[in-house]
């Protein structure tokens, strides 16, 4: 149906031209000029379902902290949010359905594999993956260091299940798609999307355990994501993705690397325990700039004098921990976590000792990454 083209220019507004006219007589603007204008192809998004609460399902729209995680299969998901065609093709695999305090080494690994295989793949142009806050900030670390590509790789979550009120994995889910399929956030490293927020998985912690806005990276965002659109403020400095030199396709197992936990009356036990174990690396999340109790420095060198890298981190959750301050790491050839907390530097220490270096180069992979 050809319309007379002196139609006031008020009408060529489609929204007006559809309540002016009727659906019925409603055509394209594209046909208008008689030559069909081709929409650009949308980018296409790989949704990967590892579980948590953005799955999770509550007995009532009252329970937003009473539910139970992983529930909801990833094709329900992207059925309850019809929006997400706006912005991408989606298309979902389900990788895990577990909640992510279950994770464990070989989950990370298999998920950065599948990673890893998707964004080598030409018609996929971003990834999102879904999973328990829990772990999220280990995960995206995780992908961070070891998925070798430009292309935009999006973790979220959510704090309360899409069955109570006010739910937010809804939102944060469109939010990751909307931004996993922009050309601008390539190249910024992984990143999680919650809460409004663009954090850097590298930085980003779960820093509240009963809020939606729960995730806070201790430098700041790099940026906000309102109704589809990305505001950028910051960029990363640390070396990530294409940039690592890290991969996932050359290993298979991480090594075990564990954490002990300071505190006061703090025994050498648990220092002891993992030095038998057969760990590589031993994470010291020591009280304030990652203090070790005397009684436990002497445990911890017997620890390193067995081969096993000692690691610097802190309890406390900002700050960083200074080489040489509170011990001195060049006596005892121990490393610094730097600003990792202590989850973090588990996994960075793991990924890093899959490539066996000694703790000098140890410590310069801590300075970078
Ligand atoms: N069990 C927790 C997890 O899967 C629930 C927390 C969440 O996903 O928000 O991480």
């Amino acid at each position: 149906m050809q319309l007379p083209l002196q139609l006031p220019l008020q009408l060529l507004n489609p929204l007006k031209l559809v309540t002016g006219l009727g659906l019925a007589a409603f055509v394209s603007l594209s046909s208008l000029s008689g030559c069909a204008v081709a929409q650009p192809a949308k980018p296409t998004v790989v949704i990967l379902a590892t579980g948590g609460t953005i799955a999770g399902a509550g007995a009532s729209a009252v329970n937003s902290a009473t539910y139970a995680a992983a529930k909801v299969p990833v094709d329900k998901l992207l059925a309850g949010l019809p929006e997400l065609a706006s912005v991408a093709n989606v298309r979902g695999e389900q990788v895990f359905q577990i909640a992510s305090e279950s994770f464990t080494n070989d989950n990370l690994v298999k998920l950065g594999k599948r990673v890893s295989a998707l964004v080598k793949q030409p018609d996929v142009d971003g990834i999102v993956v879904t999973h328990g806050t829990d772990t999220l900030e280990e995960t995206a670390y995780f992908l961070n260091l070891v998925v070798r590509t430009s292309k935009p790789i999006v973790v979220v979550g959510s704090m309360r299940p899409g069955t109570a009120l006010s739910a937010d994995g809804a939102l944060n889910l469109f939010d990751a798609v909307s931004v996993a399929a922009s050309k601008d956030a390539g190249g910024k490293g992984v990143l999680v999307t919650m809460n409004d927020e663009i954090n850097s998985g590298r930085d980003v912690v779960k820093l509240v355990n009963i809020k939606t806005e729960a995730f806070k990276s201790q430098w700041g965002p790099l940026g906000m994501i309102v109704e589809g659109n990305n505001y950028w403020f910051r960029a990363p400095v640390k070396r990530h993705t294409a940039q690592s030199e890290f991969n996932i396709d050359d290993f298979d197992v991480l090594p075990a690397v564990e954490i002990v936990y300071g505190y006061g009356n703090m025994p050498r036990s648990a220092v002891d325990l993992f030095g038998n174990a057969g760990v590589k690396a031993l994470i010291h999340a020591g009280t304030g700039n990652g203090s070790v109790a005397d009684r436990n420095v002497a445990a911890l060198q017997e620890v390193r004098a067995k081969g096993i890298q000692v690691i610097r981190s802190s309890r406390v959750p900002a700050g960083f921990v200074l080489r040489n301050a509170e011990q001195p790491d060049d006596k005892y050839d121990w490393v610094v976590a730097h600003d990792l907390n202590p989850q973090k530097a588990r996994i960075l220490a793991a990924v890093a000792l899959t490539r066996g270096v000694d703790s000098k180069e140890l410590q310069r992979i801590f300075w970078q990454y």
